[in-house]
C-alpha cells in the first residue's frame, strides 16, 4: 500500500475522533441553561464558563507553536489556559463579573477553531506523517484531554441543581440477575502496569510508561463493587461518627463540612434518595457507591478489609487462570456496549453485574466502567518515567502523595481510556467523582 495514504487516513482518523470529542464537549454545554453559566456548582473549581473557553484554548495553546501560529487574543489564551486543584483547602472567591462575556467567549472558539482546523488539513497534506505534531501525539493529547473534561464536567454539571440544565433521555438497561456478594481468591503472580516506550507505539500519557512488572503475593477481593444497599448500613451503623475509622484529614473534612452521607444521597425523612443527573430518584439500591477515597477507606476499615493497590486491581481485572494477562478484563475485544458501563452511553450508574461478558476470567465484575475504582496506591510514577516535554505538569505537579490512583472508568469514560494502562487520580476527601470502591482482604 501506498504509506502517503496509510498516513493521510492516520490525520483522517484522528481528525474524525477531535470532531466526535468536539461533540460530545458541545453536546455538555448544551445541558446548562444560559442563565446558569456563570455557576460554580462545585467550590473548589471555575465556574463553568471557564470550562468553555479552557476546552479551545488548551488545544490552541498546545498547537499553537508547532503548528507556526500567532495568538489573535493572547490574554484569553492565557485566561482559560489552566483548570485549578487547590491542596490545601483554599477556594476560588473570583465573581461572574470577572469573567468575559458568553458572546466573547463563543467568538474566541469559532475564530480558534476554524483556524486550527483549516491549518491543521493543510500541515498534514504537507507532512502526513505528522511529525510537525511528535507523529501525532499532540493531536491525542488534545482529544483525551477534551473527553476527561466532557468526564469531570459531568461531575460539575451533575451538582448543578436540575432546575438550571435542559434534561436528556435517559437509557434503560435490561434488569440484571439478582446479584450475592462474594469474594474471588486471585492468587500469586505478575501484574503488569504501565506500557514500554516504544517509538510510534500506541498513545499514553506519561504516567503511564515506563512497563512495570509487578509481583503481586495472593489476596482475596469482592466480585462487586461495594452498593448503595451495603454502604447504607455503614451509614445508619454510625460510620461517619466513628473517629477511629477515618485517618486524621479525612475526619477533619467530614467533620468540618458535616458530612454524614454519600454527597449523591439526600435523606428524606425516613428514607434515602440519590441525586442522577436529571432528577431524584428513592436511592437505587444495587448501584455501586459513589463516593470519595477518605469514605470508601472508612468503609473498608469498618468491614474489616483495604481497598485494593493499584497492582491488585491489575492482577484482579486482567491476570487468568493459565498464568497470562488480558488486554480487557473480558480479553483482547476493543470496549462494547455488552462489556460495561462505559463510553458516555448512560448518565448514571447500572446495578451491580448488570455485565456478565465483560467479567475478568477470575469472575470479578465490573472492573471498566461504571463508575472508577479507588485504590490505595498514591499516584507516583513508574520507573523510567519522562514528562511530555509540551506538558511537563501533566501528571508531576501531582506527585505529591496527596492524590490516589483509580482504574476503570465510569460511564461517562470514553472508550480509548478504558486502555489497561490509564490512571486516573484525585485527592482523598474530594467527593464529586464517578468512583465506588470494592474492598480486598490479604
Ligand atoms: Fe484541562
Amino acid at each position: 500500500m501506498n504509506p502517503t495514504a496509510v498516513t493521510q487516513s492516520y490525520f483522517n482518523q484522528l481528525d474524525a475522533r477531535i470532531r466526535g470529542a468536539r461533540a460530545q464537549s458541545d453536546e455538555l454545554f448544551e445541558i446548562v441553561r444560559p442563565e446558569a453559566l456563570y455557576d460554580r456548582p462545585i467550590p473548589e473549581r471555575h465556574r463553568i464558563i471557564f470550562y468553555l473557553g479552557h476546552l479551545e484554548a488548551f488545544d490552541w495553546n498546545l498547537l499553537l507553536g508547532p503548528l507556526g501560529l500567532a495568538s489573535f487574543d493572547p490574554d484569553f489564551d492565557k485566561l482559560f489556559a489552566f483548570g485549578i486543584d487547590p491542596v490545601e483547602g483554599g477556594l476560588p472567591d473570583d465573581q461572574p463579573k470577572d469573567w468575559p462575556s458568553l458572546e466573547k467567549v463563543q467568538r474566541y472558539n469559532a475564530q480558534l477553531r476554524k483556524t486550527l482546523d483549516d491549518t491543521l488539513r493543510t500541515s498534514a497534506a504537507k507532512d502526513p506523517g505528522l511529525g510537525h505534531l511528535e507523529n501525532g501525539r499532540l493531536l491525542d493529547v488534545a482529544i483525551e484531554h477534551r473527553l476527561m473534561h466532557a468526564e469531570t464536567l459531568c461531575y460539575m454539571l451533575h451538582q448543578l441543581p436540575v432546575e438550571r440544565k435542559f434534561g436528556r433521555p435517559l437509557v434503560s438497561t435490561s434488569l440484571a440477575p439478582p446479584h450475592v456478594p462474594r469474594t474471588v481468591e486471585i492468587p500469586a503472580g505478575i501484574a503488569t502496569l504501565g506500557m514500554p516506550r516504544v517509538e510510534n507505539g500506541p498513545f499514553g500519557w506519561d504516567n503511564e510508561f515506563e512497563e512495570s512488572r509487578v509481583e503481586v503475593p495472593a489476596f482475596a477481593i469482592d466480585a462487586y463493587n461495594v452498593t448503595n444497599q451495603e454502604y447504607l448500613r455503614f451509614v445508619l451503623e454510625g460510620g461517619y461518627r466513628e473517629r477511629s475509622l477515618w485517618t486524621d484529614a479525612g475526619w477533619e473534612c467530614i467533620s468540618s463540612q458535616g458530612r454524614s452521607h454519600p454527597i449523591f444521597w439526600v435523606r428524606q425523612g425516613d428514607s434515602w434518595a440519590c441525586r442522577t443527573m436529571f432528577e431524584k430518584v428513592p436511592l437505587p439500591l444495587d448501584w455501586p457507591v459513589y463516593v470519595s477515597h477518605d469514605e470508601a477507606s472508612a468503609y473498608a476499615r469498618w468491614i474489616g478489609k483495604e481497598l485494593p493497590s493499584e497492582a491488585e486491581w491489575h492482577r484482579a481485572a486482567c491476570a487468568t487462570r493459565d498464568g497470562c494477562e488480558r488486554v480487557f478484563p473480558w480479553g483482547a475485544e476493543e470496549p462494547q456496549s455488552r462489556f460495561g458501563n462505559f463510553d458516555l452511553q448512560r448518565w448514571d450508574p447500572t446495578p451491580v453485574g448488570s455485565f456478565p461478558d465483560g467479567s475478568s476470567d477470575f469472575g470479578v465484575a465490573d472492573l471498566v466502567g461504571n463508575g472508577w475504582e479507588w485504590t490505595r496506591t498514591p499516584f507516583a510514577p513508574f520507573p523510567g518515567f519522562e514528562p511530555f516535554s509540551f506538558y511537563p505538569g501533566y501528571s508531576a505537579n501531582f506527585f505529591d502523595g496527596k492524590h490516589f490512583v483509580m482504574k476503570g472508568g465510569s460511564p461517562r469514560t470514553a472508550a480509548c481510556m478504558l486502555r489497561r494502562s490509564f490512571r486516573n487520580w484525585f485527592q482523598p476527601h474530594y467527593p464529586y467523582v464517578y468512583a465506588t470502591f470494592r474492598c480486598v482482604k490479604r
